[in-house]
């Protein structure tokens, strides 16, 4: 599902420095299957040069709407082809005249005679974002149904810090492949935990578990693409998320009840709170302040229990929302254990699954149990497996 294979991508690219970036994006959109064009405004082409772009993408760049050696119409052909446009980087000027309708080169005559989904992402000096005449331009572009990614705040190409960067090519490319998922999620708030929690015994050790914290990321991942709202609550990873997805780092189980009472009890109630978290069942007695020395011979740690977070929400919930969906993660009896959760934690759906098939793994091979049935997915990418999810967390949330 978060595929590009068998879309067509056209870049086009305006004329400022971080043309170069866009070189970049190019080879992302491939990097995730799709057959890349470029076309560049004539001023595009003093930052980055033509050979490298046809080089990469094994076609010839449009420049030049007046080129004689091109047999038919250059920008009809193009946007008839593009199942996705990407203007990147978007300049003020091109901006300034999209919105006006402009159609004098290739990249604005393109840009008017598209019927297929259209990004930009800007890039310019803070100064000239925030110029009135930008964001009416902004507003105009959005209104004409582009969407417009980034910019982002950071270094400038003067040294300078401020908005006006480009989004990065990864945040981009994740822009075009939402215009090829359903926006199922649009308005809903969806909050998800993933990871391991950490338990201290002293400033140097803890209790874990060996969770990565994929599955969680690419349920919140998935769910932000399909247009939610995400909050993630992420225990020790070093998995990167989604800019515009809010992430809550925490440590342990006591930290992470804490960060989801918040994200639930706020004043925005989310619509699906999944908890894919490993959390830890147990934490130390208490937190030595000082490193423990060794003993001699056996030594005991005194252990007492965690919360259960999941079980907390599913017993405190007044009627049928949020919707809840938990994990099961197990050595044996699969669906007998998932069921004894179902009730016990007073839970939608419990994603039922083998610790040898999920720990640490890209993939996974699950069930998902609910109290009127059970659903084998088979093994699938823990990509895949959180769309799935979603798919059936959604059939709850509109009923
Ligand atoms: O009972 P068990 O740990 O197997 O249940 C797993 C499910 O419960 C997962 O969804 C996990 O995130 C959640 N859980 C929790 N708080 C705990 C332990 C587990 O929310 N203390």
């Amino acid at each position: 599902m978060e595929s590009l294979v068998d879309k067509n991508a056209l870049v086009m690219m305006g004329g400022g420095i971080a043309a170069y970036k866009a070189v970049l994006l190019v080879r992302e959109l491939q990097r995730r299957g799709a057959k890349v064009r470029v076309a560049m405004s004539p001023s595009a082409t003093k930052f980055v040069g033509t050979v490298t772009l046809a080089g990469l993408t094994g076609e010839p760049v449009a420049t030049n709407l007046w080129d004689e050696a091109y047999p038919g119409e250059m920008h009809v052909e193009l946007a008839a082809w593009a199942d996705v446009i990407v203007v990147a980087p978007a300049t003020m000027n091109l901006m300034a005249r999209a919105a006006a309708g402009f159609a004098d080169d290739v990249v604005l005559a393109t840009l008017a005679c598209r019927r297929c989904p259209a990004i930009m992402a800007p890039a310019m000096h803070t100064a000239m974002w925030q110029r009135a005449s930008t964001q009416r331009n902004v507003r105009a572009l959005t209104d004409e149904g582009i969407t417009i990614v980034g910019p982002e705040r950071g270094a400038l190409a003067n040294g300078e810090v401020g908005e006006g960067r480009m989004a990065e090519p990864e945040a981009i490319a994740d822009a075009v492949l939402s215009c090829f998922l359903p926006s199922d999620y649009l308005g809903k708030y969806v909050v998800v935990s993933a990871g391991p929690t950490h338990e201290d015994i002293d400033p140097v050790r803890f209790i874990g578990n060996r969770s990565s914290g994929r599955m969680g990321f690419a349920l919140a991942r998935a769910a932000r693409l399909r247009g939610a709202k995400v909050t993630l609550v992420a225990g020790p990873t070093h998995l990167r998320a989604d800019p515009r997805i809010d992430r809550v780092d925490v440590r342990s189980a006591i930290d992470m009840h804490e960060a989801m009472r918040v994200a639930v009890g706020g004043d925005h109630q989310p619509d699906l709170v999944i908890m894919a978290a490993a959390v830890a069942d147990y934490r130390p007695e208490t937190r030595s302040p000082q490193k423990r020395k060794k003993q001699v011979g056996s030594t005991a740690l005194p252990l007492v229990r965690n919360p259960d977070i999941l079980q907390d929400l599913g017993i405190s919930r007044a009627g049928k929302r949020p919707v809840l969906v938990g994990f099961a993660l197990e050595t044996e009896n699969l669906i007998g254990s998932a069921r004894t959760k179902l009730r016990l934690k007073k839970v939608d759906l419990i994603v039922a699954n083998l610790a040898a098939d999920a720990l640490g793994s890209e993939e996974n091979d699950a069930v998902l149990v609910s109290i009127a049935d059970e659903v084998p997915l088979g093994r699938l990418s823990k990509t895949e497996l959180a769309h799935r999810i979603l798919d059936q967390a959604l059939l709850r949330l509109i009923s």
